[in-house]
């Protein structure tokens, strides 16, 4: 069986590497759409379309299922593309609820992501109804922090303090990290709140899998395309999955 993993760029990269790790028998195909990063300052409608066009892109291998890695594109699409689609469709919002409801105790949860993910209340709302209080906040600065690869020393504890310090100052127990570009800041956040339960959605989803028993039993074969050559894709595919070849692609418009 063959998995499709979208995002729309690097940061989905995180879900493919614990992915590739928990299930190594799974043919994974990677779509990230780097001429179209990010999505996070989006419409919603351009959102939808950009999804529609990746998930096509995918499915063309037949895949089993798709997993839509972007938090943006989870937040506004995964009920248009389970429509369209006759396939398992994970997104990455569920997972993360699911799991920071295991790891907190006071019932105090906050969410940063994209302007795009927050505005859309996802997250909020899913938590909210299991009886979470949750505090949110857009962190626009981090996914470029990330794309330089400025991800510890003075820089990024100033702008992860600059956003997260609030938070924390409400009480939170724990923290989903609802980007995937995020996950690459995660031992700068521990290291300036080590109290914080971290949700990582690389993680969420991977357990989420499991959970689901899904079993994908192929060659282990991986590929990864990007629609536009990036350096900081290529410098960053290979701190996070090696040497595997990037192919560049063209998504219809
Ligand atoms: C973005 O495309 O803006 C970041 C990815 C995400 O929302 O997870």
């Amino acid at each position: 069986m063959s998995i499709g993993i979208f995002d729309s760029g690097i940061g989905g990269l995180t879900v493919f590497r614990e992915v590739a790790k928990e299930f190594p028998q799974a043919d994974i195909y990677y779509l990230g759409d780097t001429a179209r990063v990010p999505y996070g300052n989006k419409s919603k409608e351009t959102v939808i379309r950009y999804s529609v066009e990746a998930a096509r892109y995918l499915t063309g291998f037949g895949i089993d299922a798709l997993i839509v890695a972007c938090n943006t594109a989870s937040s506004y699409a995964l009920e248009t593309l389970k429509e369209m689609l006759d396939i398992p469709v994970i997104g990455v919002v569920k997972p993360g609820v699911e799991m920071a409801l295991r790891k907190t105790k006071n019932k105090r949860v906050g969410v940063i992501g994209t302007l795009a993910t927050i505005k859309s209340n996802s997250y909020r709302d899913l938590l909210n109804k299991r009886g979470i209080h949750v505090f949110q906040k857009p962190c626009p600065l981090f996914v470029p922090l990330v794309e330089e690869g400025i991800v510890e020393g003075e820089i990024a504890e100033l702008v992860v303090r600059n956003y997260i310090d609030e938070l924390v100052g409400e009480g939170i127990d724990t923290l989903i990290l609802g980007c995937t570009h995020y996950p690459l800041l995660k031992d700068t956040i521990k290291k300036l709140y080590p109290e914080i339960e971290i949700v990582d959605s690389s993680q969420a989803i991977a357990e989420f899998l499991h959970n689901e028993d899904l079993k994908f039993n192929g060659r282990g074969s991986r590929r990864i395309f990007i629609t536009d050559e990036s350096e900081s894709f290529k410098r960053l595919k290979t701190v996070l999955v090696g040497d595997i070849p990037v192919e560049k692609i063209e998504l219809s418009e």
